[in-house]
């Protein structure tokens, strides 16, 4: 495959919400949420498939740590020559630090994620950006030493940054338990291989309250797509767990 294989796995209600409203980041997360699952809950759910795939990159969206319309820290101003800036950055201490197991990557297309977290001993963070974003941002990346992947011009090129991620750093399988937009748009790339959901008993509702997929709608004669079931497990309190493998057209 000329990309690593991507798995997704998230808890939504009956009705496919995978929050309690709109605009919440995982910092929001409070005792209400439980209904999704508690914490232990969640980490047995995706801790059977970080056992199972052994993935190189566990990859979320910026929504999940920065809110939209949140203020961001402000830069330093870069007046130096661009152009090197927009090259992928990848320092040897992060790409061959020892005991490294992985990557915790994000899809950064804004330049939003700004607290210059350097990600878990064993697993650096990864950003991956767009043409899109300043200078100044790609400045401080460096000056933080977190490697970044340079992709697509407004948005970030999901194809292309998972080719870069397994030509230039051997990467084979990403986990993602994204939020809608994102597994909405690896989906309608046909960049999803597997979907596992776990389901629990609850109506959610909302209009706009984040959805399992949210992507365009279908063209006129685009069709939905299909999936092939991998396992499926009701439990007796009315939790579901169902997953599937994307069928390519
Ligand atoms: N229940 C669960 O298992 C679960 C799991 C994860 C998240 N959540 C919840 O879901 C919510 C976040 O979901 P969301 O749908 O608002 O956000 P999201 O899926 O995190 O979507 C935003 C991310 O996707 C990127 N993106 C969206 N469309 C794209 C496209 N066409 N091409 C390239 N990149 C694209 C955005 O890039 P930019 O950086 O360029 O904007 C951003 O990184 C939060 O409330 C979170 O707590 C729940």
């Amino acid at each position: 495959m000329y990309r690593p294989y991507v798995i997704l796995c998230v808890s939504a209600s009956i009705d496919g919400r995978i929050s309690l409203g709109p605009n919440r980041t995982m910092f929001d997360l409070d005792e209400r949420d439980d209904v999704l699952g508690t914490r232990e809950e969640w980490e047995e759910f995706y801790g059977s498939f970080q056992e199972r795939y052994r993935p190189d990159v566990y990859m979320e969206g910026s929504n999940m740590i920065v809110k939209e319309g949140d203020e961001l820290r402000e830069l330093e101003i870069y007046d130096g020559d661009p152009g090197e800036l927009y090259l992928d950055y990848l320092p040897r201490e992060a790409v061959d630090r020892p005991g490294r197991k992985g990557w915790l990557a994000a899809v950064d297309g804004r330049g939003r994620l700004r607290s210059g977290y350097t990600g878990e001993k064993d697993r650096p963070m990864l950003h991956l950006v767009s043409r899109a974003v300043s200078p100044e941002y790609l400045w401080f990346l460096r000056g933080a030493g977190i490697p970044y992947l340079v992709a697509g011009e407004a948005r970030v090129d999901l194809a292309l940054a998972l080719v870069k991620m397994k030509e230039k750093l051997n990467v084979k399988t990403v986990l993602t338990s994204s939020g809608g937009r994102l597994a909405g748009a690896l989906l309608k790339s046909g960049l999803l291989d597997e979907v596992h959901i776990r389901f629990s008993p609850v109506i959610i509702g909302g209009f706009n309250t984040p959805v399992l997929f949210a992507s365009p709608d279908l063209g006129e004669d685009e069709p939905p797509v299909s999936l092939e079931v991998i396992e499926t497990r009701a439990c007796p309190d009315g939790r579901i767990f169902a997953g599937y493998r994307v069928v390519r057209g």
